[in-house]
């Protein structure tokens, strides 16, 4: 294990996810939180994603990322602290690592933690200079960082992640992470673009079935954190983009009429009926860069690849 990693936990996770869960399966129409899929397995899993040849999303903003390493890297300027939300396996941040002015230190912020800090010392390992602040904590809420105010940082927040939350969610998000940062600090985010249905729908039904068995993880998780009684069994995936709201939409689908309890409530399923798990958003250049805008961070530079299915985003903040 390297020495340059430090770990933080602000994560409460039981008493949260107790209480989300069971709201959200109270509902008329069940929900579940798109972050509750990650677990150790959900985090492998949603690697293993990445790495599907119909999951456009990973491969063309990696291509974006290193080709424009140099002007993204300008763009930003010098910067001390990068912070990365959702960073999963950091895998895109070495896109960045060697290119980026000056900096001193990553900090990795992730709710998954085993896979959080096992990504920090991998990481650790080829950059062994850079200091790395672990930190297991939900960017859904406000979070106390441990970093210096006076310092430039830059959030980075890539792979879409931000598309799970609605645009009003979105726009307090952008104002909860407003308050990490100082006028001049940046946010560098990818979005996925808007485009053909059917792109948008083989993405998120793989042939080889990963993307339902993501889905699906997420009642394992209840399961085991829980002590839910789901069989997974019993469940389909269903994911279609739904083009009034411009968003792709992950449900499971009971196959019978059923019972199922977590944490002692029980939950009465109909044959058909479906609990919504995710809300992939997809924003065009121009309704990314308004929702940006109105929400304190100015839009500096974007970068996209030639079928523009990807964007990537600088902006700064503003007030
Ligand atoms: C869609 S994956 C993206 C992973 C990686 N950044 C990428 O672009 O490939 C979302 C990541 O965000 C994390 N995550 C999801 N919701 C979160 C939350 N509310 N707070 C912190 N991390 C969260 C997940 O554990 C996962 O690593």
């Amino acid at each position: 294990m390297s020495q340059q990693v430090e770990s933080y936990d602000m994560y409460t996770k039981q008493h949260n996810m107790r209480k989300e869960v069971l709201d959200g399966l109270s509902q008329v129409h069940k929900i579940l939180q798109a972050k509750y899929f990650y677990d150790q397995a959900g985090s492998e899993l949603f690697e293993q994603i990445t790495y599907q040849p119909e999951y456009y999303l990973t491969r063309t903003e990696l291509d974006i990322l290193y080709q424009h390493q140099t002007a993204i890297a300008d763009c930003i300027g010098p910067v001390h602290t990068l912070i990365e939300y959702g960073s999963g396996s950091s895998r895109k941040i070495k896109s960045l690592l060697s290119s980026l002015h000056q900096l001193e230190a990553y900090m990795p912020i992730d709710i998954s933690k085993e896979f959080l800090i096992q990504s920090a010392h991998q990481l650790s390992q080829d950059y062994p200079d850079l200091q790395i602040k672990a930190v297991c904590g939900d960017y859904s809420e406000s979070l106390r960082l441990p970093i210096e105010d006076k310092l430039k940082k830059v959030i980075f927040f890539p792979g879409s992640t931000i598309g799970n939350f609605d645009p009003a969610e979105a726009a307090d998000f952008f104002r909860r992470s407003s308050q990490l940062l100082e006028k001049g600090d940046g946010f560098l985010i990818g979005i996925d673009t808007k485009k053909e249905a059917t792109v948008l729908h083989q993405a998120y039904n793989d042939e080889a079935g990963i993307t339902a068995r993501f889905n699906l993880n997420i009642l394992n998780h209840i399961n085991t954190s829980l002590g839910g009684t789901f069989d997974l069994a019993l469940f389909d995936h269903v994911a279609f983009y739904n083009e009034e709201f411009g968003r792709i939409e992950m449900h499971l689908k009971s196959r019978i009429d059923q019972l199922v309890t977590v944490a002692n409530q029980t939950f009465t399923f109909k044959q058909g009926e479906t609990i919504h798990t995710e809300n992939s958003y997809k924003y065009s250049i121009e309704e990314f860069q308004l929702l940006a805008n109105q929400n304190g961070f100015t839009p500096v530079k974007y970068f996209t690849d030639a079928r523009e299915h990807f964007s990537v985003h600088y902006l700064e903040k503003t007030r």
